[in-house]
């Protein structure tokens, strides 16, 4: 034990100050509870708000046992929780708000240690980035999926068959009736979204950096396992406060480059891109768009997951889990890589094996040899795009079409079915105004419906750029990050309906057939100058104002970095 940990801080000693600190916190705590035993926060994102986590308040509970039984106080801290189906305009303008309140919130209070619980897109990722930059020792648990629903016979996977079905509505293959009435099979329980969307993905990803007790990641919300787990880490919560193990000790580039290679073999978002590059920034662990391609595009894809696949979470975990994924790709990770039980994380991989070979391929015999996600540069992206090229189609990999561009999503939505738009299915649809300072908060719409008519003649995808993100539940050729983005000024600004674009994803590239004199003659845009208003006051004011590009996280400008927890003064 450190010899006088955090939270003495506040509640040792005879005088007035520890007084009023220990006497406010006595409503039912002994007096033992101020001894110098570790006070550890269980940092909450239960809310009914944010349907995908309502459960984290009987995993906090047994959290809360696993502490006690360790020694320690266990202390519930709401934070901010964002529901992604609900929050408007985007539950992403809302992530560093989250990271920003949890962060000062750790700092603040008398804690040693943090429980982190978070499960819904944005929950886990807000929490990690507040936890790297406090650097008090902290462990997550993965709120976990919900159970595999079903509707005529099939497996509904959430969100991925919700824009499957939609999709049927909009051709006339399903009525409306049928498409309602699937809307009650679809959350079979509690937990967040069952595909390989966002919340697997950052779950899996927190897991792969080390930051679970292995082998907790994916396992579904109502399994008791869950709370099994949750207990094992308010225990291991005592004991990296006693090891004095924190996100920094366990966190390096290794433990990016290794959840890079899991995002890749699992299948997982592109959301894990912003969000991996915020936290990393947050430890000042350098990393780069690069490295996603450089070390996730050569890793097999091992995972037959909704959207790319057919499986869903359930199926993962029954498979094996992602530690079965993990041992597969052993070779790839980095073997010093820590876990916050202070064990590198390929020692945890020895004893997991695959269930199930329909849903965790073997190295053997992938499905598909090299996955991840590609970036892609070229005169329509200096400074980065993304691709996922597993859920896209191989015969638009390579493409060469005719731009359709749109100025938002509004002014999409009012134009695709617009029986006079000049749209075929070699076109390329192009939405801007949607990066981090331009909607504000980057949403998920890139992977936008396609043209009515198009879907009627049985076209099911095409090449859709934008400057926003995708839901990870998503799939298509979708370009995704684009960045510089419209409103800070990037070239997919400047393009016009009409203009040839180029998508070569082998040769990473991304141009519009312009030279520079001709998009610079086109400078300033309307695109630049008209759609882009800045908020007046508020929080948005404040995003826009301080937001970095995509390319680098979207995290502010002011919070990249570590602060530690140190507070030199005291409120009284
Ligand atoms: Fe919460 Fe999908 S909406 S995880």
């Amino acid at each position: 034990m450190a010899a006088r940990i955090r939270s003495a801080g506040w509640y040792a000693g005879t005088d007035r100050n520890a007084f009023i600190h220990r006497a406010w916190m006595r409503r039912g705590l002994p007096a033992h509870a101020f001894d110098g035993r570790p006070h550890i926060a269980i940092a909450n994102t239960a809310s009914d708000l944010s349907p995908c986590n309502t459960h984290l308040d009987e995993v906090a509970d047994h959290v809360k046992r696993g502490v006690w039984e360790a020694g320690g106080v266990p202390l519930d801290l709401p934070v901010i929780s964002l529901g992604e189906t609900l929050v408007r305009p985007t539950a992403m303008l809302w992530r560093n708000l989250a990271a920003m309140a949890a962060e000062e919130l750790f700092r603040a209070n008398p804690i040693d240690g943090v429980v982190l619980l978070g499960g819904c897109d944005k929950t886990i990722p807000a929490l990690l980035m507040a936890a790297a930059s406090v650097d008090l020792p902290a462990v997550v648990v993965p709120g976990g999926p919900m159970l595999t629903g079903t509707f005529q016979g099939r497996p509904l996977g959430c969100g991925t068959d919700v824009w499957r079905l939609s999709e049927e509505v909009r051709a006339g293959t399903l009525s409306e009736q049928d498409f309602l009435t699937s809307e009650s099979s679809m959350i079979r329980s509690r937990g967040h979204c069952n595909t390989m969307g966002t919340a697997s993905t950052m779950g899996c990803v927190a897991e792969a950096l080390g930051m679970t007790i292995p082998g907790t990641a994916g396992t579904p919300a109502p399994d008791s396992r869950l709370l099994e787990r949750a207990h094992e880490a308010g225990r291991l919560a005592i004991e990296l406060v006693e090891a004095d193990r924190r996100p920094s000790t366990v966190l390096s580039r290794g433990s990016f480059l290794n959840a890079i290679v899991a995002v890749a073999a699992i299948g997982g978002s592109t959301n894990a891109v912003v969000h991996l590059l915020a936290i990393a920034g947050r430890l000042g662990i350098e990393l780069s768009l690069e490295d996603f391609d450089a070390v996730g595009s050569r890793v097999p894809l091992l995972v037959d997951l909704q959207p790319a696949g057919k499986h869903l979470m359930e199926d993962l975990f029954r498979a094996g889990g992602l530690l079965a994924v993990l041992r597969e790709v052993a070779d790839l990770l980095d073997p010093e890589a820590l876990t916050v039980t202070g064990r590198p994380l390929v020692d945890h991989l020895g004893d997991a094996r695959i269930w199930d070979e329909t849903v965790i391929h073997p190295r053997t015999a992938p499905l598909q040899g090299a996955a991840g996600i590609a970036v892609l540069r070229g005169n329509l992206a200096p400074n980065g795009a993304v691709i996922k090229p597993s859920a896209a189609s191989p015969h638009l990999l390579r493409h060469r079409g005719r731009a359709v561009v749109f100025d938002s999503i509004e002014d999409y939505h009012a134009r695709i079915d617009d029986p006079d738009l000049d749209v075929e299915a070699d076109s390329v649809l192009v939405l801007r105004g949607c990066g981090p300072r331009g909607y504000p908060g980057m949403p998920e719409v890139a992977n936008v419906p396609l043209p009515a008519r198009l879907l009627a003649q049985g076209v099911r995808d095409m090449v859709r750029i934008c400057d926003g993100r995708m839901s990870g539940t998503a799939y298509g050729t979708v370009v995704l990050h684009v960045a510089p983005e419209a409103a800070s000024g990037g070239p997919l600004g400047l393009v016009e309906t009409g203009d040839l674009i180029a998508l070569d994803v082998p040769a990473r590239r991304l141009d519009v057939e312009l030279s520079d004199a001709e998009l610079d003659a086109r400078r300033p845009s309307a695109a630049l100058t008209g759609a882009f208003a800045a908020p007046a006051r508020g929080w948005e004011r404040l995003y826009v104002d301080h937001v970095l590009g995509a390319e680098v996280g979207a995290d502010l400008d002011f919070l990249v970095g570590s602060s530690g927890s140190a507070v030199a003064r005291d409120s009284h």
